[in-house]
Formats: C-alpha cells, structure tokens, sequence
C-alpha cells in the first residue's frame, strides 16, 4: 500500500493536529512501515506537536541558506543547479525518529519568500516518496505546488473545516482550485474538525452534498476534545494521547475509510 496524503484548509482548522493523529494510527495500526512527514507550512508546528525541537539549520530552507553562502564563498562551482542542490539537500535534511522521519521545509532567509522553497515541494516527494509506505503533508494553504504533473501523485487530499463561515468558504476554494490547475487525486476528503454533535454538522453536510463529484466525500466529524487543547497547552507530544480518547476513536474509525 502506497498513499500520500495531504492535509489543508484554512487556517488554525487543526491539520497540523489531524495530520498527527493520522500519524498516530498509522503507528498504532502498522508496526513495520515506513512513513514520512512532510511538514512544508512555514509556519511550521509539526515537532512542536509532538515534542520535536527542529532547528532551522535543519530544515530545507536552513540547509539553503547554508548553500547560498558556500556560494558566495566560492566554495561551490557556480555551474551546480538550484535542482541538483535541492536534490543533494534533500536528503541530508531528513530527520529520522525511531518511528518516522520527517522533512521540514521551513523558511527561506532573505531575498524571495518561503514560495521559492515550496516550487520544491513537488520536486521532493517525487524524490523521496518512492522510498515511503506513507506519505503525510503538512501543507500551507495553496495548492499550487501540486500542479505541475509529475511522477509521484497525491492520492488523498484532506481539506479539514471547522464550524466556521471562513473554514467552509476555504475548504469550496479549495476545491475550485483543484479543479482550476486540474489537480487529480484519487480521493478527496472533508473532515469537520472541533464540531459539536448537533445540527451545525448539516451544514458541512449539505455543502459536501451539493459539490456532486464522485471522488469528493464527507469523511466525518471529530469533536472539540479538551484533551488535546490541554495537550497543545501544556506542549506535550500529541502522539501520546492516550488511545481511549474520544477525539482519538473517532479519528481512527474515519481514517480507516482513508486507509
Ligand atoms: N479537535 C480538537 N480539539 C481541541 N483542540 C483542537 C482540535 N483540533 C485542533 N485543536 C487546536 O486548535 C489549534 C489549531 O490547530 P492546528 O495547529 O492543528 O491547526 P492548523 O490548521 O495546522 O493551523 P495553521 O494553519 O496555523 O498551521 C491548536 O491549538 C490545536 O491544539
Ligand atoms: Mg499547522
């Protein structure tokens, strides 16, 4: 089994979050696979989600900047291209845990904005998702960097909403956005995140009904869950939340749909 799957929507929906309990299910449910997470949001939270300092001499945008003055210094031929440094960067920037790596793209350093590094992103889950069983990103809020076709597809798109006008109003442009660039994906999923379990869950339900596209599908609802604002809070690792948590269950009964 081969996925890789993006997670998006507006922000501070909780995709960050999601993403990590996906992560979370992955490892509870498997215990021999090999799975990556591609944190590109620059504003990235990732390792502070489960308890990771990631310095940004460790990030892409780190290791780049690093490049840039070897340049300057003349210690680099001038003749290498941005792709072969990326590409060599790549992989000296994974960071490896005991049950995962990730790959944090971070920021670029001055001139330009974090976009130059995210023209990238495409770039390396060609290079490095061929050697994952899973592949988990974090994306920042356009799509753009999943436009240009190329080897290495997205199968599952996760566009997460909260109860909110402007979460909903992300999650359809989104949508129209895929269908703009025609971005293919094998599925796409809404999730509804902090919902309460009352009638305000209709109103994402009726919207995902009225798209009418076969490949687009409600996952589900998860609640507000104190556990994990406690959690986010007090800053502890929010693979560790404990499995009997509703929050939890609920998210390991939609993500079987997805794997
Ligand atoms: N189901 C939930 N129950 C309680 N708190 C939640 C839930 N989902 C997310 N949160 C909290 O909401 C906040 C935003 O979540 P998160 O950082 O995951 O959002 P995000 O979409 O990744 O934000 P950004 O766009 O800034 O990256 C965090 O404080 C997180 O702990
Ligand atoms: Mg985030």
């Amino acid at each position: 089994m081969k996925k890789i799957i993006s997670f998006s929507g507006k922000g501070g929906v909780g995709k960050s979050t999601l993403l990590v309990l996906m992560l979370k299910y992955l490892l509870d449910k498997f215990k021999d696979v090999d799975i990556l997470v591609i944190d590109a949001d620059p504003d990235a939270n990732i390792g502070d989600i489960i308890g990771k300092e990631i310095h940004f001499k460790e990030t892409i945008g780190g290791k780049m900047a690093e490049f840039k003055q070897k340049i300057q210094k003349r210690l680099i031929p001038l003749d290498v291209s941005k792709d072969q440094i990326v590409e060599s960067e790549v992989f000296d920037s994974l960071i490896e845990t005991d049950q995962f790596d990730i790959l944090e793209m971070g920021r670029s350093e001055g001139e330009g904005c974090y976009c130059s590094i995210n023209n990238y992103l495409k770039r390396i889950i060609d290079i490095l998702a061929k050697n994952y069983d899973f592949v988990l990103i974090d994306a920042p809020a356009g799509l753009e960097y999943f436009s240009r076709k190329t080897g290495q597809k997205v199968t599952d798109l996760v566009i997460v909403s909260d109860p909110s006008k402007m979460g909903i109003h992300t999650m359809k442009r989104i949508l129209e956005i895929t269908k703009e660039v025609d971005l293919q994906f094998e599925n796409i999923w809404i999730l509804g995140n902090r919902f309460p379990e009352n009638s305000i869950r209709d109103i994402l339900e009726k919207e995902v009904l009225s798209i009418k596209e076969d490949h687009v599908k409600l996952l589900g609802f998860i609640d507000n869950s104190d556990e994990i604002s406690r959690m986010n809070i007090v800053g502890e690792n929010l693979l560790q939340l404990p499995t009997e948590t509703k929050a939890y269950k609920t998210a390991k009964q939609l993500f079987a749909e997805i794997i």
